[in-house]
Formats: structure tokens, C-alpha cells, sequence
């Protein structure tokens, strides 16, 4: 018990230095009032600091784009801050996510009630080609390997004022790349850890 204490505290460390890591802490906690059912628990938290990296980094909004929409749950609690939510899916699932049929009608269905939410199917690759349009808040939550994570997560944080990465304690190679699109963006790397872990590059 004392031993993995001390093991969490120094892994905490390296990674502040490694990753020039900076640790965000909420000031407030909002449970969003319209949100869907969530069939995976993984993002399940988040929903109640939306409202608080808003306030934290000052963007608009307007518009928020997610890449990873699944069955839709982060989608669901953007839509209460946003006026228009894009989520762009291939609605296949990954190595990670899991392999499933095509989902796009269900998640479409369970957004019936959420008419500021847009789907898209797409792969992100064919999304950010000679896109440039400008978010407020991009959300990356799409197969978590680094190579995916970078491109996708490079394109969003040259894209928006605040890009959002899940997954980063529960992927070391989101958190590696995270870090290097924060270096070569020029901007910081703040960490959530609590939920699988969320970046927040602005
Ligand atoms: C972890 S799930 C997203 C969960 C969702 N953000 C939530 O918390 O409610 C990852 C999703 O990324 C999608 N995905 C994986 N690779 C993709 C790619 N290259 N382009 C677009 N979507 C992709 C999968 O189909 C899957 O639905």
C-alpha cells in the first residue's frame, strides 16, 4: 500500500517533467441537465467539468466538433454548452472501443431529442482534409493509438481555441502524444486525471 502510493506520486513527477504536465483542478462541478444514457462508463464524470474548461479557457460557444462519438454520452453533454455540436464517427468501433456492427441509425435515434447535435460519418482523415474551418472546443476521443492521436489531435489543437483528449491515463500513448502536440503548438498541457484521464490543450 505505501509502496504504490510512493509509485503513484513518483510516476506523477516524471510525468510533469517528462510531459511538462500541468495538473487542472475544476473550481466548480456542474452536472449537465440533458444527457443520454451512457451504455460505456468511460467518460462518465467528465460531463461535470464541461461547463468549468469553458470557463477555463475562454472559448466560445458556438460550435464544439467531436471525433469519437460512439454511442454518443460525450456528444450528449457538449450539446448543453454548445449551440451546434458536430461528431464525426466512422461508427464502426476500433481495437480499443471494440468491433461492432454499424451503429450510426442507433446513436442517430438517441439523439432524437438533441436537435443542436449533427453526425457525420466519416474517418477523421477524411475530415481535416483541406478543412480549415475553426472550432471553440474539439473533443478527441478516436482509436487510442499515438499515431491516430497525433495527427487527429494536431489537426484539432491548430483548429480551436481548446482541444479536449480523452483517455490519458488509461493510454500512455494518448499522453505521449497529447504532450508532443502541446510542444509543437506551442501551447500547454494541462492533465485531469480522474475518469481515464482527460488533456486540455489550449
Ligand atoms: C472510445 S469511443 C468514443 C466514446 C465517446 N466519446 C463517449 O465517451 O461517449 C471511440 C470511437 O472512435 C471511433 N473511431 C476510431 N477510429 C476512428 C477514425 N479513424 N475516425 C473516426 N472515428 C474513429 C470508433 O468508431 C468509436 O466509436
Amino acid at each position: 500500500m505505501f509502496n504504490t502510493g510512493i509509485a503513484t506520486k513518483l510516476r506523477s513527477i516524471r510525468d510533469n517533467i517528462l510531459f511538462k504536465e500541468l495538473k487542472y483542478v475544476p473550481t466548480s462541478i456542474e452536472k449537465p441537465r440533458h444527457l443520454i444514457q451512457s451504455k460505456s462508463q468511460a467518460w462518465v464524470g467528465l460531463e461535470s467539468i464541461v461547463k468549468d474548461i469553458i470557463q477555463f479557457s475562454n472559448c466560445q460557444t458556438n460550435h464544439a466538433l467531436e471525433f469519437g462519438v460512439e454511442f454518443g454520452y460525450s456528444s450528449s453533454a457538449l450539446s448543453n454548452y454548445f449551440k451546434k455540436v458536430t461528431g464525426v464517427d466512422i461508427f464502426t468501433g476500433d481495437e480499443h472501443a471494440g468491433f461492432h456492427g454499424d451503429i450510426f441509425e442507433l446513436t442517430k435515434s438517441n439523439f432524437k431529442d438533441f436537435p443542436n447535435i449533427e453526425l457525420i460519418k466519416s474517418d477523421y482523415r477524411d475530415f481535416i482534409k483541406d478543412n480549415a474551418q475553426q472550432y471553440d472546443l474539439i473533443h478527441v476521443d478516436i482509436v487510442h493509438t499515438y499515431e491516430a492521436t497525433y495527427e487527429c489531435g494536431l489537426w484539432s489543437a491548430q483548429h480551436s481555441t481548446v482541444t479536449i483528449f480523452h483517455d490519458t491515463e488509461s493510454y500512455r500513448d494518448v499522453k505521449r502524444a497529447v504532450a508532443a502536440i502541446a510542444k509543437a503548438t506551442h501551447k500547454k498541457f494541462y492533465n485531469y486525471k480522474k475518469y481515464n484521464g482527460l488533456g486540455i490543450v489550449i
